[in-house]
């Protein structure tokens, strides 16, 4: 992969450690500099070896193309299932493969790998001084292959040729989506075009989580057998889907929750009412920016560290990822040039997406429902994108199975015999509901969303089809 043009985000970035760098090479024909540069380097190297040993490399990562025409890639990294699911001859190549996608709009899904469902967690040694990677027991591949995407290009370490390449429109990022994950089956097409794909991810990719799995059903209609993506299925964690819904929840999610009293809700409620007002005006970015300026208010008002978990003192430690991505002796081992700066999340992908953020794509999960399998689980701490606010559009899904859905029993469901949470499946659609959880799921519970995404899969446990009719239950039911 080409890499020589870079998006605008990186070139416009703050100076890491690494630009400085580069830029001791130009004005180094000093020898104390060049003794210096030599000594870095030894540092950065020593460092990073340490950093990212052998066992925790991706099995793959790199650049997968999403335009013949252009430099735009999309950057990938994939771990292989630690064991797979079939153990028979047929193996790895029938083993579901999940693929992650971060929100923002605008977040790197290295967050996702590194922060939270990934093999190797980042955090900082006891004394806090230095990085250090852990194993993670609840990682996401113990069962499946997990591949995490940048997405869209400009985001993370994906590179965007021009800053005009950068999607507008959720088609247009599912398009490069499609783009990308054949460009990974063909990889090795032995090994990958069989494996169910599950696209999975979290908040604004409530919004890209749907638009690809929509694209692929849609798309796939036209095209021949070997050149389709086996879809297995999607789930969005505390997700952003409707948002003209959702929006307007947040008043009394705060109230009923004891955070906020009647006088303050008045307040808020006037604030929705805008937005929503805003968005069925079709009037998307100062739509957005009234959703902003709502979430703003609920947290000056609670005085809470972060929405995204109201029990937290102090936000996620996001920061961590960056620090460690940072480093180049990482980005080369992972397969990235040097020069390239990485951002948690980038403002010139947000900026671009600004205008999409309030617009629906609740007719594509009605659509997944029909043609494939959903899950929508939100961990329950969470103030932005919980449980109420995805109930509140669950509800208005123009699918016939909605009232079924919602005369189903939302199940007690527990993990090695510990309270975890409760599911409610009907057919093809399940929700969770994630304890002792916010915004970020499996960094929270990890275990936990580890079992919860792997009997999804596999349909075990609570997430197992009901075949036979319980009539005493339905009795029951009547009276
Ligand atoms: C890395 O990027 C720089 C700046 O765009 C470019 O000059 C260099 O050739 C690239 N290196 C590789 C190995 O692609
Ligand atoms: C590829 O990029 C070119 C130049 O920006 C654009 O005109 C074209 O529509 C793109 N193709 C796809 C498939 O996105
Ligand atoms: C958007 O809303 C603002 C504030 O209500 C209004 O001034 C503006 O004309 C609207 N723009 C469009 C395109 O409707
Ligand atoms: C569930 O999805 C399957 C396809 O995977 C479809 O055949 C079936 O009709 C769907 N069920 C409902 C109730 O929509
Ligand atoms: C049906 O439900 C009743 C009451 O919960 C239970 O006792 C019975 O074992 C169930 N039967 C089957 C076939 O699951």
């Amino acid at each position: 992969m080409n890499l020589r043009t870079l998006p605008m985000s990186r070139q416009s970035a703050q100076q890491s450690p690494t630009q400085m760098e580069s830029t001791l090479v130009v004005l180094g024909p000093h020898n104390c500099l060049k003794l210096l540069l030599f000594f870095l380097h030894i540092l950065i190297i020593s460092a990073a070896t340490d950093l990212l040993p052998k066992e925790a490399l991706p099995t793959k990562s790199g650049y997968l193309p999403v335009n013949q025409t252009t430099n735009s890639a999309i950057f990938y990294t994939f771990y292989e299932a630690q064991t797979p699911t079939i153990s028979s001859s047929s193996g790895l190549s029938q083993t579901p493969l999940l693929i992650w996608l971060q929100g923002g709009p605008g977040c790197s899904s290295m967050l996702g790998n590194f922060y939270e469902l990934g093999p190797w967690r980042i955090s900082r040694t006891q004394n806090g001084r230095h990085l250090t990677l852990q194993p993670n027991s609840g990682s996401w591949n113990r069962l499946f292959g997990l591949l995490f995407l940048d997405n869209p290009i400009g985001v993370g370490f994906s590179i965007a040729s021009t800053p005009q390449d950068i999607p507008t429109d959720q088609h247009t990022v599912s398009k490069h989506l499609f783009a990308a994950i054949t460009a990974f089956v063909a990889l090795d097409p032995q090994l990958f075009k069989s494996r169910p794909i599950y696209i999975t991810g979290e908040s604004y990719a409530g919004k890209y989580v749907p638009a690809i799995g929509y694209y692929i059903l849609k798309k796939n209609a036209h095209l021949p057998a070997s050149k389709q993506l086996n879809l297995g299925g999607v789930a969005i964690g505390n997700g952003l889907t409707d948002p003209v819904t959702q929006v307007a929840t947040h008043a009394a999610n705060a109230y009923f929750s004891g955070l906020i009293n009647e006088k303050q809700k008045t307040q808020l409620e006037k604030l929705q009412n805008e937005a929503v007002q805003l968005t069925k005006n079709a009037n998307w970015s100062l739509a957005t920016d009234s959703r902003n300026a709502l979430l703003n208010f609920l947290q000056s008002m609670t005085g809470l560290a972060t929405l995204y978990d109201y029990r937290r003192q102090i936000p996620y430690e996001t920061s961590l990822v960056t620090e460690f991505l940072s480093q180049s002796e990482v980005k080369k081992s992972l397969g990235v040039n040097e020069s390239m700066v990485y951002e948690e999340c980038s403002d010139v992908v947000g900026a671009v997406l600004h205008a999409d953020v309030m617009k629906s794509v609740k007719y594509m999960v009605e659509f997944l429902v029909k043609n494939s399998k959903v899950m929508l689980y939100q961990g329950f701490c969470d103030l932005r994108d919980g449980v109420v606010s995805t109930e509140a559009w669950v509800r208005k899904m123009k699918w016939e199975g909605i009232d079924k859905f919602m005369e189903a029993e939302r199940k007690v469901w527990r993990v090695n015999g510990e309270l975890a949470g409760y599911v409610q499946k009907w057919a093809n659609l399940s929700h969770v509901v994630v304890l002792a959880a916010g915004h970020l799921v499996p960094t929270d519970q990890p275990l936990n969303s580890q079992a919860m995404v792997e009997d999804w899969v596999l349909e075990r446990g609570v997430f197992a089809n009901q075949k036979v009719h319980n009539l005493s239950l339905d009795l029951q039911g009547v009276i």
